[in-house]
């Protein structure tokens, strides 16, 4: 077992090694090379994340290996390839710029794959498929090689992809991780636990990352880290919004616009409602002091009451009466 997980390993490290050669150094890797420069990554953090590329044509890793006399259930086993009708193997990444994905020891178990070119028939990350070596509901990426920075700003940041772990080390964000591509799991929280105190999430400033975020809020309540949310503005994920403003106005929004939990919630929440409808107010108004009587500190809900008046042009003592009655019923 011990064994056949230390081959396995050994394969996807030797795959990285080889997709990377092919990125920085034929010219079949030409392609990814500058779509990468589009994405304006220099070729420090194009190194720093081991990116690489599988080409289209032929079978670079199949060929690769099989000139290395690896065993076929090796090859098998390890999720690199994919078998024909007739029972061939073909390399399964092709046309994709490859993103290693390692473990807490900074070893690579698995690779997700972007197409470079959108189209309709394929998906725009393909990941490996889970081994024994990889499950993606206990990984991180990016996390082994953070893990120094997280120790000492006692703070992570988690994002949504891939490239935005990369766009924020690239603006000098050092400590942020990304989920794969799947909701938040305890799991992922207990890796971040011993290292951080301190949790900022960080998702996409669309419709699906405010969800995304709502839904880690609830995962995080059981937990006992500090959290705090960034919400960027006009539905900008990190990366867009660092190409758009620059590695200042990020770390800006990082250190000055991080909102409470809470202060999240109200905010998407209210963008579910047209307050200038009464009906939509009032509906409003029950939700947030939904939200509010479950706040420990009495001067923290006075504080979110106020704020909630304030949008609906509410009576204050009014509101705080209908606090008293929501306090009885959701207590
Ligand atoms: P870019 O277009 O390269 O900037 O990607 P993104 O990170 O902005 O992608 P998006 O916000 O659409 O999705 C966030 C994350 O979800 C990605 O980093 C992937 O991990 C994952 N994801 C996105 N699309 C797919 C897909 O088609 N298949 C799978 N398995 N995961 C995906
Ligand atoms: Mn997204
Ligand atoms: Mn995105
Ligand atoms: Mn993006
Ligand atoms: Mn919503």
């Amino acid at each position: 077992q011990n064994s056949l997980n230390s081959q396995l390993q050994g394969l996807y490290t030797q795959a990285q090694v080889l997709y990377t050669h092919i990125l920085l150094k034929t010219k079949v890797g030409e392609p990814a090379l500058a779509y990468l420069q589009n994405r304006e990554l220099a070729a420090e953090v194009i190194d720093e994340f081991s990116l690489g590329f599988a080409p289209n044509q032929g079978n670079v890793l199949l060929d690769y290996f099989t000139s290395h006399q690896v065993a076929r259930e090796l090859l098998v086993r390890s999720g690199l390839f994919v078998q024909t009708n007739d029972g061939r193997l073909i390399d399964r990444f092709r046309n994709r710029v490859m993103f290693p994905i390692t473990n807490q020891n900074g070893q690579v178990i698995a690779f997700s794959g972007r197409i470079l070119t959108a189209s309709e028939n394929e998906p725009k990350y393909l990941n490996s498929p889970e081994t024994q070596l990889f499950q993606k509901r206990e990984t991180l990426y990016h996390f082994s090689q953070a893990k120094q920075s997280i120790r000492e700003s006692k703070t992570a940041i988690l994002f949504e992809g891939f490239m935005d772990v990369i766009s924020a080390y690239k603006a000098g964000v050092t400590n942020g991780v990304a989920s794969m591509g799947t909701s938040l799991t305890s799991q992922q929280l207990y890796l971040l636990s011993r290292a951080a105190q301190k949790l900022i999430v960080c998702y996409d400033g669309d419709e699906p990352g405010q969800k995304a975020t709502a839904e880690a809020l609830k995962l995080l309540k059981n937990e006992s880290f500090e959290v705090g949310i960034i919400s960027l503005p006009d539905k900008q994920d990190p990366d867009e919004f660092v190409k758009a403003h620059g590695a200042a106005a990020f770390q800006k929004q990082l250190s000055q616009n991080v909102l409470t939990p809470i202060a999240f919630q109200l905010q998407h929440l209210r963008s579910d409602y047209n307050l200038n409808l009464d009906g939509d107010r009032l509906a409003y108004v029950q939700a947030a002091l939904q939200d509010i009587v479950t706040i420990d500190s009495s001067v923290e809900q006075e504080l979110y009451l106020q704020q909630v008046a304030n949008e609906t042009q509410l009576d204050l003592t009014a509101l705080k009466n209908e606090f008293e009655t929501a306090r009885v019923k959701y207590a």
